[in-house]
């Protein structure tokens, strides 16, 4: 049975621990369907790992929407597949977001959208989630303000910004999202947002509390060796095994050991 908004209310009801993993191809969403992961996030972190920029501000909605459709082919039986609305798809105003996410529901068979922001973006929610776009919110660490802020440091560490952050949660709530991703902010709060709401929340650096985790691919499978934050746990060394795959491949092509006879026709 495939995930829907529905497993999703029903995890969180029954204290069942939802997962999630970025996935930008269908190579890997294959895989992470097979592995049953419930939701598959198209992250605008897209920009970072697959398009080499330093931050999620310049992918386009067009990028996000080529990528999406290949991670749906991908997802064949179990995942739902979310989609990021990249920097300025939703920001210039309600009708602007809704129509773009009206476009990547439209185009490529996602589930749901995901969008950063609290009370700001609220508007636009609710315009989405009145018209049967599902949405999922996204707290405290926002990458997509990072010129705002100037740097990627924990979110929700003085209380006036963790209010902030449980006001937007239940604003987000109101709004109709079926979950929110907290991103790097303390344990304590997270686990108190999480017991404040109804809908699912996803952690990110914000501790053991969630009702869900969601990690990037290429962290989590040791793709990405310049990054190191505490919140990342590595499941594989997997830039060391390919390089070595790699290597392996020249010596053997340059000694004339690929391909054997075995190997030819
Ligand atoms: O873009 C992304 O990968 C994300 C996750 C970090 C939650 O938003």
């Amino acid at each position: 049975m495939r995930v829907t908004t529905r497993t999703i209310a029903d995890k969180k009801q029954q204290h069942e621990k939802i997962t999630m993993l970025t996935a930008y191809d269908y190579t890997f969403a294959r895989l992470l369907d097979e592995a049953e992961i419930d939701m598959l996030l198209v992250g605008d972190s897209l920009s970072n790992v697959i398009q080499g920029n330093d931050t999620t501000l310049p992918v386009t909605l067009d990028e996000m929407i080529y990528h999406t459709k290949a991670v749906v082919k991908g997802a064949r039986n179990y995942s739902m597949v979310v989609c990021d609305l990249p920097f300025m798809s939703y920001q210039t105003s309600e009708k602007d977001g809704f129509r773009n996410a009206g476009r990547v529901m439209k185009e490529t068979g996602a589930g749901a959208v995901k969008l950063e922001g609290g009370e700001r973006v609220c508007g636009t929610v609710k315009l989405m989630t009145d018209n049967g776009i599902p949405v999922c919110g996204h707290l405290g660490l926002t990458p997509q303000s990072i010129n705002q802020f100037g740097t990627y440091r924990t979110r929700g560490t003085t209380p006036d910004e963790a209010d902030r952050i449980k006001q937007d949660a239940l604003a987000l709530q109101d709004a109709g999202v079926f979950a929110i991703v907290l991103e790097k902010i303390p344990a304590a709060l997270a686990a108190e947002v999480t017991k404040m709401l109804k809908v699912a929340t996803i952690g990110i650096g914000a501790g053991n509390g969630c009702d869900g985790q969601v990690l990037v691919l290429h962290d989590m499978l040791g793709l990405n060796e310049e990054f190191h934050p505490r919140f990342v746990r590595k499941y594989l060394r997997l830039a060391e095994e390919v390089r070595g795959a790699f290597k392996k491949y020249g010596e053997d092509v340059r000694s004339g050991g690929f391909p054997s006879k075995e190997e030819s026709y």
